[in-house]
């Protein structure tokens, strides 16, 4: 069995789905050879996957892959920052669903942690409104990590060498998959600087994240899911421009809030120059495929819709919507998100 790496980026401004496409790759099959899901990044993000029974989990720091595949190795990477409140919560709530983590969960020495004092910075510097920052304090933290001030998670609870445990996956023929965070328009030098997040949101920033190269020697193939979504969010404030900005009303669809704040997000209209930049900056077809996701909102009719689909033989509005995709972006289109917990295959 050939080793595979697979990123999962977003393509706009985060809350494409990722989710939900890393949650769908997980449960591929890898011919019994062992599997892995890295976080990257901090908790400013969450990730939300459905478990077999249906149960939402949205998880900020333990991979989104942990309640759907109880063998996947679960490694939280040297390039994230970690607030363990998050961590104890999420820890309690999996295993208390049925998810047991402790077995399988490794943190790397070299995160870092978020202490309570760089979400303060963050508020007191009111960028939560100055620059649409989810004020989680992730911006500060890496601040204080490049003054070398910041303190890493050490020999804390589950502390390893998770790019050991990787390079380990890889090297017995195994699948990683890297659930990156935000998206490609929200990086810190893709063009719209204040208003972005404090790195930038590539599949390569988020391999270095992870202290992986995707051309080192024990892996066969890499691949690249830019997840995108028909209408692009952003956050709710002074969160930076928006193409066609509209409203969920407009839409006809139901109004999305921000997870902490609960205010309205910012929906927009599909932005083709954004999704192209976006395949562009992560390398291009073929190694980049595109996870389009809520396709059921724009096309109830295929809402729930799994397995593989050949893409002439899915209705004429879709394949047609499929196809001015993929010339837009410049890369095909893989995966469709057909709901929340559904994600179908065009072959
Ligand atoms: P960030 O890293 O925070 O940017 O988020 P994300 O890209 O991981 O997005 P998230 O997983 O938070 O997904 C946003 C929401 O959309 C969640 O509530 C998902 O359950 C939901 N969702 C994902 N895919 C689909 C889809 O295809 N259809 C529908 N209706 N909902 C979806
Ligand atoms: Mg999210």
């Amino acid at each position: 069995m050939p080793s595979h790496l697979i990123a999962v980026v977003g393509g706009q401004y985060g809350s494409e789905g990722k989710g939900a496409i890393a949650a769908h790759l997980a449960r591929q099959y890898h011919g019994g050879r062992p599997t892995a899901t890295i976080r990257v990044a901090g908790p400013n993000a969450g990730h939300t996957s459905i478990d077999d029974n249906g149960t939402p989990w949205p998880l900020r720091t333990i991979p989104a892959t942990a309640p759907v595949n109880p063998t996947e190795r679960l490694l939280i990477a040297p390039g994230s920052e970690i607030d363990p409140t998050v961590l104890d919560h999420e820890l309690t709530i999996l295993e208390r669903g049925g998810h047991p983590v402790n077995h399988r969960l490794t943190i790397d020495p070299q995160a870092t942690i978020l202490d309570p004092i760089y979400i303060e910075e963050e508020t007191a510097l009111t960028m939560h409104e100055r620059l649409g920052s989810t004020g989680k304090g992730i911006g500060a933290a890496r601040a204080a990590r490049i003054m070398r001030t910041a303190r890493t998670w050490g020999d804390r609870p589950f502390s390893g060498d998770t790019v050991a445990a990787a390079n380990d996956t890889l090297d017995m023929g195994g699948r990683i998959i890297i659930e990156g965070t935000q998206g490609y328009g929200l990086g810190l030098h893709a063009g719209h600087y204040p208003q972005c997040t404090s790195s930038d949101c590539r599949a390569i920033d988020f391999c270095a994240m992870a202290g992986l190269n995707p051309w080192q020697a024990n892996i066969d193939r890499f691949t690249i899911y830019v997840t995108i979504r028909p209408n692009p969010i952003r956050v709710a404030g002074n969160s930076g421009p928006l193409h066609g900005e509209t409203t969920w009303d407009a839409l006809g669809l139901p109004v999305e809030l921000t997870t902490v704040t609960k205010k309205p997000r910012r929906v927009g209209s599909w932005d083709a120059d954004l999704v192209r930049a976006a395949v562009q900056a992560n390398g291009g077809a073929p190694t980049v495929r595109l996870a389009v996701t809520m396709m059921d909102h724009v096309h109830p009719e295929i809402a729930g819709w799994a397995g593989e689909h050949k893409i002439e033989d899915l209705p004429i509005k879709v394949r047609t919507h499929i196809w001015d995709i993929e010339s837009d972006a410049g890369a095909n289109v893989y995966l469709v998100g057909t709901g929340p917990a559904t994600v179908m295959e065009v072959i």
